[in-house]
């Protein structure tokens, strides 16, 4: 049984190392395939060093584009490869154009595809993680759905077959890598920041960096309540970007830093008062440590956390994020909607168990 696992962005490889290494130990043989979509060293290398993911096959050194050009690129290079290794299965995760281009190179080429994190939907076509979720789950065989919601937005869609639910493999990634985050990490003291006298916040979505008015309003928002209280934001590079075009006032309690390693981001979320996010990944994260989050979006695909009470999606005006934050409190603990921590080996075991 072989396998082409194609990753190309940060919370790709987050997943790929929970699965990679299941898939591995599962006995399957996997190709595994970076596109180069994320390239600085802190967006890729980092995260491949410190959560011990194989050294990839094939890096195409994609880089950065519009959406036409940069999966147009990515979908050549990929057939090449698909071409050329011809495994019995493509993996693709989540809904970056990575993904895409995945599962469309290896469905043109009767290579059937399995996706990791089948189902979710935000009902919003105007983010383009929205139209490659659409469109990996049509052309996808083996779907992998992290929570209820997700398998039955799946079967809305008419998608009856090879539906599995065995949770959220980031969920097992934070479980297994918690604990050598606080040993490891070294980011509260660099930073001379105290366990739940600060906030985190992470801002990325092409919908709030490409609109700055709404960038504005985030910016000032943060502004604001950091007088409160010390707001870290580990800065994404395409924010870095927009930001060199809007006048954002900082102050010394609006820590702006490089984007950090996964372990460093564990421990600075495990100990945050509150998390202020436009990230999918971030806002699980959140729940998964029991944090308050406040969702700087209009709407969110991870529902659970926000029917658990730890999460509220406050739009992205400035008062409303000042509201949220200030009455950020904490939820059920009893919701356990993302599985078991075992949804990589889970993922393995039917892979391994397909026929060549
Ligand atoms: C992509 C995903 C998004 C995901 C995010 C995770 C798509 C359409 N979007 O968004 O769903 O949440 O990754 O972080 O696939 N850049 C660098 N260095 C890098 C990478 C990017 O400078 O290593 C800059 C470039 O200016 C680039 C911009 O960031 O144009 C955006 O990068 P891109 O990969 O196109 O999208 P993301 O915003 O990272
Ligand atoms: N992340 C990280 N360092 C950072 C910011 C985020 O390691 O500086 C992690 C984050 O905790 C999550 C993953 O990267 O595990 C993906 O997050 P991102 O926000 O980039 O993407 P999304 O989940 O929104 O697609």
């Amino acid at each position: 049984m072989k396998i082409a696992s194609i990753v190309g962005a940060r919370p790709q490889f987050v997943k790929a190392a929970m699965v990679s290494r299941a898939l591995r130990s599962a006995g399957v043989t996997e190709t595994l395939v970076h596109t180069g979509q994320h390239y600085d060293d802190n967006m890729s290398k980092v995260f491949f060093e410190e959560l011990r993911i194989p050294k990839p096959d094939y890096n195409l050194g994609i880089g950065s584009g519009d959406h036409g050009s940069q999966t147009g690129r990515m979908l050549e290079a990929l057939e090449n490869v698909l071409q050329r290794e011809k495994p019995n299965w493509a993996l693709v995760y989540g809904d970056t154009n990575s993904t895409l281009a995945g599962a469309l190179a290896a469905a043109k080429l009767h290579i059937p595809v399995a996706h990791v994190e089948a189902g979710l939907r935000s009902f919003n076509r105007q983010m383009p993680e929205e139209i490659n979720r659409i469109v990996t789950d049509q052309l996808s065989t083996l779907l992998f759905a992290p929570t209820e919601t997700a398998v039955r937005n799946l079967q809305r869609e008419g998608i009856a077959d090879g539906i599995h639910n065995f949770g959220d493999v980031m969920y097992d990634a934070v479980l297994t890598h918690r604990e050598l985050a606080t040993i490891q990490s070294r980011i509260l003291g660099g930073l001379n920041l105290h366990p739940k006298t600060y906030a985190l916040a992470t801002v990325h979505r092409a919908e709030n960096t490409e609109d700055l008015r709404r960038l504005l309003e985030i910016f000032e928002a943060l502004r604001i309540l950091s007088r409160e209280l010390p707001i870290v934001l580990p800065l994404h590079p395409r924010t870095r970007h927009a930001l060199e075009s809007i006048p954002i006032l900082v102050n010394a309690q609006l820590i702006l830093i490089e984007p950090v390693s996964y372990l460093d981001i564990l421990l600075l979320e495990s100990q945050a008062r509150f998390i202020l996010t436009d990230s999918g990944g971030v806002q699980k994260e959140a729940f998964f440590f029991r944090v308050p989050c406040i969702t700087l979006r209009d709407e969110t695909e991870w529902v659970e956390t926000v029917d658990a009470g730890w999460n509220v999606v406050a739009g992205t005006r400035r008062e409303s994020i000042i509201q949220a934050a200030r009455s950020a409190q904490a939820g059920r603990c009893d919701a356990y909607p993302f599985g078991d921590g075992n949804a990589a080996q889970n993922i393995a075991r039917v892979i391994g168990q397909l026929a060549e």
